[in-house]
């Protein structure tokens, strides 16, 4: 029995378990995949103990994205690019740390539309999942990823730590309508509309018709920023592909195995209670 997890803190509300264990027994491969509520000043302990206990990889959510780099072997580039890691594999002796939420995102996204480089983007937000987000889309050729953030600082920051060659540029915060209908696309990676406070919503904008709109977070299904892009005619989507993608791609860096993502959609929109995916 091969064993897998997911460290985190806190971690009683993570969805990855279902999901991997799903995939085990859907594969008939014997591994579990075990939650670890793991805390800052258990994480050098925690990684000492997968090594004694040969753990063959897990996954790393909030709060130890960045400081479990230190106590890992290596790094796949882009994961050390990104500076965050969300999939640890055991390749050999060696722990090996990798981000597959930028990828995820852009999988998630060729569902509904294709990636095109010279696609015009705007992402709101500028931190850890904006940052994987951006430096995934500037690997993928990407060039024009403009930042609006509530704080420019940190969308500059964003921009111009990236080690990828882009044009992107730091929108102004502005109260009111922001006009986004320059843009092919836009991503939403802040907190703001979440569950409980979905009736807020990060930017007020004007979109194109047609253009795409996609909110990474997934409780609620639709954000309120989702139903006025959706109103204005525009192609959305909620966070639940990018969560399915980047868990196959940690699944298939594992057990080179293609996880049941559809199955795993269900599983998700189920286990939130709703019906209703985008
Ligand atoms: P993660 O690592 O999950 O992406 P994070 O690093 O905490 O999360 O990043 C949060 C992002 O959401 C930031 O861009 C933050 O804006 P600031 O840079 O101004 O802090 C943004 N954010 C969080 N709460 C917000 C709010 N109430 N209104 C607008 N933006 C908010």
């Amino acid at each position: 029995m091969k064993l897998y997890g997911v460290v985190g803190d806190p971690i009683a509300h993570s969805l990855s378990p279902l999901l991997h264990n799903y995939a085990f027994d859907e594969l008939d491969i014997a591994a579990h995949y075990q939650p670890f509520h793991i805390k800052n000043d258990q994480l050098a302990a925690f990684v000492t103990a997968c090594r004694t206990l040969d753990i063959q990889g897990w996954n790393v959510t909030i709060p130890h994205k960045q400081t479990i780099v230190q106590h890992l072997d290596r790094l796949d580039p882009l994961c050390e690019a990104i500076g965050a890691v969300n999939t640890v594999v055991k390749v050999r002796e060696e722990y090996v740390g990798y981000n597959t939420d930028g990828v995820g995102f852009l999988k998630g996204l060729e569902e509904v539309r294709k990636v095109n480089t010279g696609d015009r983007v705007l992402i709101i937000g500028a931190g850890g999942a904006a940052k994987a987000i951006l430096y995934t889309l500037h690997d993928a050729g990407i060039r024009q990823v403009d930042v609006y953030n509530r704080t420019a600082g940190n969308a500059q920051n964003l921009l111009q730590e990236s080690p990828f060659s882009h044009s992107g540029e730091v929108l102004a915060y502005e109260e009111g309508i922001v006009d986004c209908t320059m843009y092919d696309l836009v991503v939403q990676t802040t907190s703001v509309g979440m569950y409980p406070h979905i009736n807020v919503s990060p930017i007020e904008a004007h979109f194109r018709e047609g253009s795409c709109v996609v909110d990474i977070i997934y409780t609620p299904f639709e954000t309120k920023l989702l139903t006025a892009a959706r109103n204005q005619g525009c192609c959305v989507q909620n966070g639940i592909p990018m969560f399915v993608h980047q868990a196959r791609l940690a699944f298939s860096l594992w057990t080179e195995a293609d996880a049941p993502i559809e199955a795993w959609k269900r599983l998700i929109t189920n286990q939130l209670g709703g019906t209703a995916t985008c």
